[in-house]
């Protein structure tokens, strides 16, 4: 399958449009953002990494129940995916205390919650994203009553599945976020990627951060991060 027309470019990767109008090429870039694009970088390797981790673990969700965008791996970078209409909902999922999480609520990093928390914010970088819940989300029409409650459904599964995967791998899956689409016959899949962008990973032993956080703090060693990550899924 050959890319043909440049869909959409965002932070992080590019859509392709391809000859099957239910399929397109995404294509993963190493640049890297923080802070609604405040903070500006490059992580070298993280694309390819991104591509390969992100289609791992949607083949484990698909085979756990999980529908998700994945087709096929065409190449280091580049993914074959269903085209899908994104919901425009940023779906957070938090096991422990982390992030943004900490600081709006004044408490401390690492906290482990008794259940996971979910939360929505409104994929809008104009806006900066703000927080909304299910009513805000159904009063912007970006959603219906029950796609809202399938995409919750749908997120707590894949907390459970990921949370689990991670924690062989000696893993604390402290929080991730998700995005959905909408298929060309309306049903909700999984879309966007998982990668170290896009959650927190602990180590559960030495609790040191192996994901984006490591850029967006100035910590060092983001790509070496990325690459322990990349290992531990892979097994390489
Ligand atoms: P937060 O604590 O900054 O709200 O982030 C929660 C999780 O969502 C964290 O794993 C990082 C991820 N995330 C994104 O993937 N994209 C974003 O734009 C933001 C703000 C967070
Ligand atoms: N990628 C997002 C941005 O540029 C934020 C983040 O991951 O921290 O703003």
């Amino acid at each position: 399958m050959e890319k043909k027309q440049l869909l959409y470019e965002g932070k992080a990767k590019k859509v392709w449009s391809t000859e099957d109008e239910n399929l397109c090429i995404v294509d993963y870039k190493d640049d890297a953002t923080a802070f609604n694009g405040l903070k500006k970088g490059t992580i070298a390797g993280k694309g390819a990494i991104n591509n390969r981790v992100s289609n791992f673990m949607m083949q484990v969700l698909e085979q756990e129940g999980v529908p998700t965008h994945f087709v096929e791996e065409l190449s280091e970078r580049e993914t074959l995916v269903k085209k899908v209409s994104i919901v425009p909902l940023e779906v957070i999922i938090r096991n422990i205390s982390a992030g943004s999480f900490a600081k709006n609520y004044g408490v401390e990093e690492g906290i482990v919650f008794e259940e996971p928390t979910i939360e929505f914010s409104y994929k809008n970088d104009d806006l900066g994203d703000p927080l909304i819940n299910a009513y805000h989300a159904r009063a912007l029409k970006l959603a219906t009553k029950e796609e809202i409650e399938t995409i919750k459904a749908m997120a707590f599964k894949t907390n459970e599945v990921m949370k689990a995967f991670f924690k062989k791998l000696n893993i604390d899956l402290v929080d991730f976020k998700l995005e959905f689409g909408k298929t060309a016959d309306g049903s909700l899949v999984l879309a966007d990627e998982i990668s170290p962008d896009t959650c927190r990973f602990w180590d559960s032993t030495t609790h040191e951060k192996l994901d984006k956080d490591r850029f967006r703090r100035d910590m060092g060693n983001v790509e070496g991060a990325y690459q322990e990550m990349m290992k531990r899924i892979l097994g390489e």
